[in-house]
């Protein structure tokens, strides 16, 4: 009897775990990045083409889901034959075809998964699904050739903010998180207070540069014995102060506002993740996510981590945000220990990390 669809691939992806070089397509849509790059053997990059929809999400001072899929659709099929240009391969030399399961929008999220099933359906490739936060984490490995697990991981993005403790490529274990907001909505929604607009996380970091920020929004850390995180109450402190000095018609310090409000919003997390290192004795800590480009967070959490004899990494700023080479570098390691994904696998657009 012939072998089934999936039979054949677990079959191909066996085959791969003992090959010497693996090349994996990897597609990423989960947000407003379209992005399709070939990784091989999960640090070696060889192309990683980023379409963002940055300007096209501006004037509504945020990403407006449906309008993400719609251009997510437009710029599927250019840049995946540009990155495969980029690679200067053929679609025929890939091994296995990688893409961002969840989290994210979901139909942003399908878009790229409906891209990647066909491809593996059409060229017999094996499918493997990634996890767009531990995708992040992953961005390390491309830029830190020797890095490997076990290490803590401090996550910061526009949807999760998470102190990890990452045992092994695969095998994740939460030590702290966000009970509310993430860190980067919290940069987002401030920003948009303050009359900066989309996105807000970069324009903060801009604004904060050089200065000291003389506010103190709050008084007290109400997790301070944990090592979970709350954004809410900081948000709302800035907006209230905003909201005060607009009625007594006082002009606004911006600037002040913006570095104030980033440094308590870092330093509450650095310190956190310097304290995982400690207890769980491991010496080297990790940045992931599209906050890890604030300017503030890495100059901070490399001095705590010099005062505290641990080594502190970070991904260079193209592999900060959203983009495919991070998901085809964990995407090998998954090959390596798990099986492939089904053609009916869907989109999971809120996805656990452990
Ligand atoms: O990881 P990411 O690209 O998307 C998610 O997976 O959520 O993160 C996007 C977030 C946005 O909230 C954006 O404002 C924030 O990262 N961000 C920054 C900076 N660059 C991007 N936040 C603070 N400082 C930055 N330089
Ligand atoms: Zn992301």
């Amino acid at each position: 009897m012939e072998k089934s669809f999936d039979e054949q691939m677990l079959e191909k992806l066996n085959a791969l775990r003992t090959q010497k070089s693996v090349k994996i397509l990897a597609i990423e849509s989960s947000c407003d990045e379209t992005s399709v790059a070939v990784v091989e053997n999960g640090r070696n990059v060889l192309s990683n083409v980023v379409s963002s929809q940055i300007e096209i999400h501006t004037r509504f001072g945020g990403v407006v889901p449906e309008i993400a899929s719609r251009n997510h659709i437009l710029a599927i099929n250019p840049i995946l034959e540009e990155a495969l240009k980029e690679a200067n391969c053929t679609l025929d030399e890939i091994d296995a075809i990688a893409v961002t399961q969840g989290a994210g929008l979901v139909g942003a999220l399908l878009v790229g998964v409906t891209s990647a099933k066909a491809l593996s359906y059409a060229t017999n490739k094996p499918l493997i699904a990634v996890n767009h936060i531990k995708g992040h984490i992953a961005a390390n490995f491309i830029a830190h050739k020797d890095l490997k697990p076990p290490f803590i991981c401090l996550i910061t993005s526009g949807g999760h903010t998470a102190i990890v403790k990452v045992s092994d490529y695969n095998k994740f274990q939460m030590i702290g998180t966000t009970q509310d907001d993430a860190i980067g909505e919290a940069f987002d929604k401030v920003a948009r207070i303050i009359g900066l607009g989309y996105p807000g996380g970069p324009k903060i970091d801009k604004m904060a540069q050089g200065e000291v920020g003389t506010i103190q929004f709050v008084k007290h850390d109400a997790f301070e014995n944990s090592f979970d995180v709350s954004y809410s109450g900081l948000k709302t402190a800035v907006i209230n102060y905003v909201h005060q000095k607009m009625q007594n018609n006082e002009e606004l310090d911006i600037k002040n506002i913006c570095a104030s409000f980033e440094h308590q919003a870092i330093e509450m997390l650095t310190k956190k993740a310097i304290r995982a290192c400690i207890q769980e004795n491991l010496k080297t800590l990790v940045l992931a996510g599209g906050v890890a480009a604030n300017s503030y967070l890495r100059e901070n959490i490399t001095k705590l981590g010099k005062e505290n004899g641990i080594e502190v990494l970070f991904p260079p700023l193209e592999l900060c945000g959203d983009n495919a080479a991070m998901i085809g570098s964990l995407a090998y390691y998954n090959l390596l220990s798990e099986e492939p994904a089904k053609l009916n696998m869907s989109a999971k657009p809120n996805i656990p990390l452990e």
